[in-house]
Formats: C-alpha cells, sequence, structure tokens
C-alpha cells in the first residue's frame, strides 16, 4: 500500500509555491524587473539551462540525483536507527559548515521546538539533538555538564576528513570516551565521510567505527541529503523518505523548459537581474520559527557557492550576493525599517507557512480598550498571516524588491522541496553569473593560513608567506 506523501493528490497539495509579483516593474516601480529584461536573456538562459542539464548528465552535479539513488542509505539509515536509539539519550553531531546547518535546520522544521526539553517518551524513543558546529572551547567544555556520555551517540561528519574543527573535536571526545567507557567507547562513534578520501575512512575502518558515506561527487553545502542529513534526521524520528520524495517533486518542477513556469531558474534569474541592480544582498525571511534555521542553511549555501573573485574564464569580477538572516514577525521589530527605507540593494525572500502546526485564539478580553480589543478572538495564525501581508504590501509601498515562497504546511516533504528549490536555484545562478558555484577558494585560504600558523608539516612555504604581511601599527590600536 502506498504512503500518503507517495499519492499524487496529496503532492499536489503540499506544493510550494513562488510568487515574484513583488519583484516585477509593474508592481514594485522602477526598482524592480521587466519581462523584456528576462526575455534580452533568453540566450543566457538557454546556455545556463543546457549547462546544468550536461553537467547533470556528465556526473558534474550528482547531489540532483540525491532524491532517486538513496534507497539502501536510507534503509540502513533507518535499521541503524532502530538498533541504538533505545541505547541513546544523546545524539552529538560534530561538524560545520556543510556538515552542521542542514541538520540543525531540519531538525527545528519538523520536529518540537523544544524538542530536547521533552521527555523521550514524548519525543517518540528518540535521543535529544546537539549540533557542536564550532571550536569555542567553553562550548564544548559545557556539553559535558548536560550529557552522560554512557548514554550519548557522537556522529563525526566531515565529507574532508581533514577540517580542523570537526576532527580535533573528534580527538577530544574520542579520548574522553575512551578513559571512561574503554572498549565500548566504539559503540558510541558514528562516522560520516568520504568513502576513500580523507582522514576520517581510514580512521573509522580501523577502529571499526559505524559509517555512513557521503558520495565523492556531492560537495558539502550541498549534501543535506546525503547521510549527512539524513542520519541525524532520522535519529529525532524525521521521515527522510517523505524529505527525499518531497525534493523529486521539486525536481520535477523545476525540469520545465518554460522559465516563467520553473521556480529555481525565476528564483535565479531575478536575483542574477537585482545583482546587476545592485542588489546585493538576499535577505531571507521566514514568517515561523520552525524555519528561522532554514536561514542560516540558505546563508552558506548562498553565499559559499555564489560569492566568487573569478568568472570561468579568469576574469575578475567579486560576484555575489550577501545573504541576511530575518525572522518574521521578531525582525519586523528590528530590521524592516531598513527594508523599507534604507538602500535599494536588497531582495527581500518571505518564506510563508498556509497552516500552522497548531492554532492559538487570543481571548476576548479588553474589548472596552479599543486598540486591543480588536486583537481578541482571532488567532495568532490570522496575525502572524496578516503582519506578514501587510509588511510585503509596506515594502512594495517603498519600492523594495521582494518575493515569497509559501509552504501549505512544515513537513517532510515541503521541506525536502524548499531544500531542493534553493540548491537548483544557486547551480542555477552560478551559471548565469558564469561562476564555479561548487568550489569555495576564498574558504581554503583561510584554512591554509591556520594550518601553517598551526606548524602543519607541508605548509611551510605558506608560513614564510604569512611572515611577510605588515606587522600591526600600534597607532590604530586603541
Ligand atoms: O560547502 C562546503 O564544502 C564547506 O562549507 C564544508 O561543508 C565545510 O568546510 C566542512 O567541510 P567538511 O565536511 O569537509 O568537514
Amino acid at each position: 500500500m502506498s504512503k500518503q506523501f507517495e499519492k499524487k493528490d496529496w503532492q499536489d497539495s503540499m506544493r510550494v509555491r513562488f510568487d515574484f509579483n513583488n519583484m516585477m516593474t509593474s508592481y514594485v516601480g522602477e526598482s524592480g524587473i521587466n519581462e523584456s529584461e528576462i526575455a534580452d536573456m533568453e540566450l543566457q538562459i538557454e546556455k545556463a539551462e543546457k549547462a546544468m542539464k550536461e553537467k547533470r548528465a556528465n556526473g558534474g552535479m550528482d547531489w540532483r540525483e540525491l532524491p532517486y539513488n538513496q534507497t539502501e542509505v536510507v534503509k540502513d539509515i533507518n535499521e541503524y536507527v532502530n538498533s541504538v536509539k533505545d541505547e541513546f539519550e544523546t545524539f552529538v553531531v560534530l561538524g560545520i559548515g556543510g556538515s552542521a546547518l542542514g541538520p540543525i535546520a531540519v531538525q527545528q522544521a519538523i520536529n518540537h521546538p523544544y524538542y530536547n526539553e521533552l521527555s523521550k517518551e514524548k519525543r517518540g524513543g528518540y535521543p535529544k539533538l546537539y549540533v557542536m558546529d564550532n571550536i569555542d572551547p567553553e562550548k564544548l567544555v559545557s556539553l559535558f555538564d548536560i550529557v552522560d556520555l554512557e548514554t550519548t551517540l557522537f556522529n563525526v561528519i566531515t565529507k574532508s576528513g581533514s577540517t580542523s574543527e570537526t576532527m580535533s573535536q573528534f580527538m577530544i571526545i574520542k579520548e574522553i570516551l575512551e578513559e571512561k567507557l574503554g572498549e565500548k567507547a566504539k559503540k558510541h562513534i558514528v562516522c560520516t565521510t568520504d568513502a576513500k578520501n580523507g582522514n576520517l575512512r581510514p580512521i573509522a575502518d580501523k577502529e571499526g567505527y559505524k559509517s555512513f558515506i557521503i558520495p565523492a561527487g556531492v560537495g558539502g553545502r550541498f549534501s543535506e541529503l546525503t547521510p549527512v542529513g539524513l542520519l541525524p534526521a532520522a535519529m529525532c524520528g524525521i521521515d527522510i523518505e517523505q524529505l527525499l520524495a518531497g525534493a523529486a517533486y521539486m525536481d520535477e518542477l523545476c525540469k520545465t523548459d518554460n522559465t516563467f513556469k520553473n521556480p529555481a531558474s525565476m528564483y535565479a534569474i531575478l536575483n542574477y537581474l537585482g545583482m546587476k541592480k545592485g542588489k546585493n544582498i538576499s535577505v531571507v525571511m521566514p514568517y515561523t520559527d520552525s524555519l528561522k534555521y532554514i536561514g542560516d542553511w540558505y546563508a552558506q549555501l548562498w553565499a559559499e557557492s555564489l560569492g566568487k573573485k573569478y568568472d570561468n574564464e579568469g576574469k575578475v569580477v567579486n560576484v555575489g550576493q550577501t545573504p541576511v538572516r530575518a525572522l518574521g514577525a521578531t525582525d519586523q521589530h528590528s530590521q524592516v525599517q531598513l527594508y523599507a527605507e534604507g538602500p535599494k540593494d536588497k531582495v527581500i525572500v518571505f518564506v510563508g507557512v498556509n497552516n500552522y502546526k497548531t492554532s492559538l485564539t487570543i481571548p476576548n478580553i479588553y474589548s472596552d480598550i479599543p486598540s486591543l480589543g480588536f486583537l481578541g478572538g482571532a488567532t495568532h495564525n490570522k496575525l502572524i498571516q496578516t503582519e506578514q501581508m501587510a509588511t510585503e504590501y509596506a515594502l512594495l509601498k517603498a519600492g523594495q524588491s521582494n518575493m515569497t515562497i509559501t509552504l501549505p504546511e512544515v513537513n517532510e516533504f515541503t521541506l525536502g522541496q524548499l531544500l531542493y528549490l534553493f540548491e537548483v536555484a544557486t547551480g542555477f545562478a552560478g551559471e548565469l553569473l558564469n561562476i564555479n558555484a561548487f568550489d569555495q577558494p576564498g574558504v581554503e585560504e583561510g584554512k591554509n593560513a591556520t594550518y601553517a600558523m598551526f606548524g602543519r608539516p607541508g605548509y611551510e612555504e605558506k608560513k614564510e608567506e604569512l611572515d611577510k604581511r605588515p606587522e600591526k601599527n600600534d597607532k590604530y590600536i586603541i
């Protein structure tokens, strides 16, 4: 019998919608985009579409196949989760960047907002989740105050297997676990890494840790739909098959050659044209706390993929949009003043929800105070949705470009669509910008400088280069 999320009617009722009216000149005025500008890009769009298709066919974008080729992986993950979940009270991810932001975003989106504070029974028998994505010593040491190592499982996630932040965390945890648990320590570590490359794979194999594979052709920030994200999600009771089905559904929507009907292409084209007009900031503003951390995940995806110095021909272009995270309605009282009256250098992306998981009615009290009484009897659902529409209107009136993505509700299927939509849009924007969206040379420079300063063998030349950097002048230090 097919599951609900496999039924076409249900899937269509859960379709994520993309509304770009307020990007167009006919709505937002002169800072907007004319249909003729999109028509003028016909050849460029065709070239980008062709490149996307070719890369996909030639294995240059393996993340596009993730919704389809992981039946065995999903089975392995679910079996593993079922075999260990009763033993563990806490599941801790050690990872950074693309190996941490997806797991945080998906967990926050789908599960109870206070998931970790619930009893295990109320968590459906699944462990608590913590994600350690920094090397601030205070944070990791503090973790030991709240977890019992006897009932904690650590998931080391690193595609490269060489990331200092993650590997140093792993080294610390491994030693502590072995001191405390001896031989049993190995059952408390599960690794997610490349099948062959990097330091973690041989360590996992030699030391006998359970491990999962990050497919070779999938880079960090595009890896949420691999075991990077699927294992932590399943470990918290999230339906990973449904998440992948949502991504597959969005893939179908993004296959059309009709540009005006293709959500990923339109998202990329409108932001690309926005950038040409100096809109170098991309604000993502969900109107639900559950999607707050999607903003963090998107920020890495959009920034690291599109922020590039050189184009594909080696010309200096210094392109990219700076992602900004905001939350509705909270940031109406913090950021919206700037979005409305500040420079027209932003594209604001509202992410709304038709149906919240719960409904909350404001009591009919203070009816004698008109400025409060009007709230009585209405729901918070209606209030937050009205505030979203009102902010959209205010920005429209102010001539500030904005677009709205709407999820019928936040569930695994719609979340899978949203993740996949942003990923394809990022790839497409990379093609339009004629840059490589899948590397991160600017990050590598900082990593290499750290290795050199820390005395890693092989980085002696870099150390010499660093030693020649200008001394800081006390005059400029107060
Ligand atoms: O997108 C990327 O490739 C990076 O941001 C990585 O996710 C990040 O640097 C972590 O790398 P790794 O998973 O190799 O430890």
